[in-house]
């Protein structure tokens, strides 16, 4: 093999855990984008897990809020959470299903759990918006489970592939349903027999993370391999090529990667704009029913 073109492993250039939060009416859940210790990794604002199968935990849902000029993504693994909004929009969404909601210049609406009881489980991710994006139309892309395709790339493990593309065991690209040609996102759930291997090539420039949330799993290659416990991120960086292998319960984990914006971000709750001025203006847009 060439040296000079063989693609570099990525490693865990930082490793942390979410910290426990609440949001909407009272749901908890972990932060584990947007909070102090990782505050944004571009173009990723946050990232929630959710996962409990106390209802008390879940069951004020996410009532009216409004969101202007980024992206929420929603993936859910277990339970039902319809949503709607003031533009008529309105969906269930169910294990295995997934929303990309650009909210653009704004829309108002809710997320709120339909069951009373069970299991709640899966992961909200914020994506910005370049500049000249936030004040598109609203827009919603949404998959049922069985429109994501699964490709099995490697012996002992299962790539569901929501965003992005993934050579299948035979080289040929498996495409995920999601388009936003802004940030050009990879978003897999890979599912990792134990000891089974995995190498993929990143997108290039791309920030990218992978969690993991359930078993383990070790990211990298030699000196530089690194496990990740369940509920840990691991930021990665200095090379292009994400190795990993499940531990030794097997494991299952996200891989998301973004291209970075550079832009200036101004953001406040709901709103992520790129200056301050037009976060007020998203204020007063959405008080005076311009949403
Ligand atoms: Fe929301």
């Amino acid at each position: 093999m060439d040296r000079n073109t063989a693609p570099e492993a990525a490693r865990v250039i930082r490793s942390l855990r979410g910290m426990p939060a609440s949001d909407g009416a009272g749901v908890k859940l972990t932060r584990v984008i947007g909070n102090p210790e990782l505050d944004m990794l571009d173009p990723f604002l946050m990232l929630d897990e959710f996962g409990t199968d106390r209802a008390e935990d879940y069951i004020a849902g996410f009532p009216s809020h409004p969101h202007r000029g980024f992206e929420t993504v929603t993936y859910m693994l277990d339970g039902r959470m319809r949503h709607k909004d003031n533009h008529g929009n309105e969906g269930l969404l169910v294990p295995g299903s997934v929303q990309w909601m650009t909210a653009g210049r704004g829309l108002v609406h809710s997320e709120m759990p339909e069951q009373q009881e069970g299991r709640m489980r899966g992961f909200q991710l914020w994506v910005n918006l370049p500049a000249s994006a936030k004040m598109t139309d609203p827009r919603y892309q949404e998959f049922a489970p069985d429109s994501i395709p699964v490709t099995a790339p490697a012996r002992g493990v299962a790539v569901k592939v929501i965003a992005g593309v993934v050579p299948d065991a035979g080289g040929a690209p498996v495409r995920g349903p999601i388009e936003q040609p802004a940030t050009e996102p990879l978003y897999l759930d890979i599912a990792l027999e134990p000891g089974a291997e995995w190498a993929y090539a990143l997108p290039d420039g791309h920030n990218a993370f992978a969690y993991v949330f359930e078993g383990d799993a070790v990211v990298g290659e030699g000196d530089d391999a690194r496990p990740l416990a369940t509920h840990e991120l691991g930021v990665l960086g200095g090379g292009d090529l994400f190795v990993v292998r499940g531990g030794a319960q097997g494991a299952r984990l996200i891989l998301v990667a973004g291209r970075p914006l550079r832009e200036p971000v101004a953001r406040y709750g709901p709103f992520v704009m790129n200056t301050r001025e037009q976060v007020m203006q998203a204020f007063v847009d959405f008080q005076e029913g311009r949403f």
